[in-house]
């Protein structure tokens, strides 16, 4: 079986359209490949962070993640920062990655825009991203295409370091995971529904509680128009609930277009709205199982058992061929 890593930045809320563009697909995933995953809490460091908060978040991730159905049996999940030996590969690679090269990533040369007060941590944040993919030996790292860059770096990081010391890491490929359907803003649905989205109005967080979900939905901006049809270019807020009510329940566009031919927009909004809660509501009932359950405890210690072994392999195997042992 192929294996593939992939890291989640706990930051902002996870909103409806990260479950239906990415942890579905991830949770599809899980039955083709060996998977790890974990949640990049060192990455977010690299940003200024309220501690309480990210303790919380961490935790909140992966218990919404497994009550969205990844299974524990199937996937290696755990806690980056639970894996002390990242950092330390980190640095090894660090030293194999050049300055131009890194100060040259999209994401660094944006995000050191918004505050000239940045962090170091901005820089080599991709390549404490290499270390979390190449101590695992994946053959794939799913991310979207705002990561592919990195991934890339990864790449030749590896391919580096493979020439001048010795065959040391299997050298990884993207995957792509954003041909997932894209859900968009349910107040203005040119933008997608993002999870750092200020205006919370028109994003669906799967926190919210259902009665403020339903209305919501209820209040999304559509057009003047009576018929409910998928035109996406002239009617983007009808597209993405008939998107959503697709994507929730496996039915064709086409379905639900004849079901609610002659209907308005009002049945239509409810229909949708009695989707999304019930939806919702399944996964918030088995997130407060999990939340502060003893069982989620054992699923993280149990994954940063496996991935510290592992780790701490690839870094003994490092230290040898760079010549940093006794
Ligand atoms: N940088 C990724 C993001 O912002 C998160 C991440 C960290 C990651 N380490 C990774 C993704 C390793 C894939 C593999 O989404």
């Amino acid at each position: 079986m192929k294996r593939i890593i992939t890291g989640l930045k706990p930051t902002g809320d996870l909103t409806l359209g990260n479950y239906i563009g990415a942890i579905k697909q991830m949770i599809q995933m899980q039955d083709e490949y060996e998977s790890y995953i974990f949640v990049a809490d060192l990455h977010a460091l690299t940003i200024p962070q309220d501690p309480k908060l990210l303790k919380e978040r961490i935790k909140k991730f992966i218990a919404m993640y497994l009550a969205c159905g990844l299974d524990p049996q199937k996937n290696v999940i755990y806690v980056q920062s639970d894996n002390e030996f990242i950092p330390c590969i980190s640095w090894i690679l660090e030293c194999s990655t050049y300055y131009g090269e890194a100060s040259r990533m999209i994401q660094f040369k944006e995000k050191s825009k918004e505050n000239t007060n940045f962090s170091v941590g901005l820089l080599t944040y991709p390549v404490l991203m290499a270390a979390d993919i190449l101590f695992t030996d994946s053959d794939y790292v799913p991310v979207g295409i705002d990561q592919k860059q990195h991934v890339e770096l990864a790449r030749d990081i590896a391919i580096r370091f493979n020439k001048k010391y010795g065959e040391t890491f299997k050298v990884p490929a993207p995957l792509l995971t954003s041909s997932g359907t894209k859900i968009k803003d349910l107040k203005e649905p040119l933008k997608k529904m993002s999870k750092s989205e200020e205006n919370p109005v028109g994003v669906i967080s799967l926190f919210d509680d259902l009665a403020t979900i339903r209305k919501k939905i209820m209040g999304a901006t559509t057009d003047s128009e009576t018929r409910i049809i998928f035109d996406e270019k002239n009617k983007p807020g009808i597209s993405n609930l008939i998107n959503i009510a697709c994507s929730l329940t496996d039915k064709k566009i086409t379905e639900i277009e004849e079901l609610f031919t002659g209907k308005n927009y009002g049945e239509f909004k409810k229909y949708v709205a009695d989707i999304v809660t019930t939806k919702i509501g399944e996964i918030q009932e088995k997130y407060e199982k999990l939340i502060n359950s003893k069982e989620l405890e054992e699923i993280l210690d149990r994954g940063a058992k496996k991935s510290r072994e592992l780790a701490a392999s690839k870094y003994k195997m490092m230290r040898e061929r760079v010549g940093v042992v006794r």
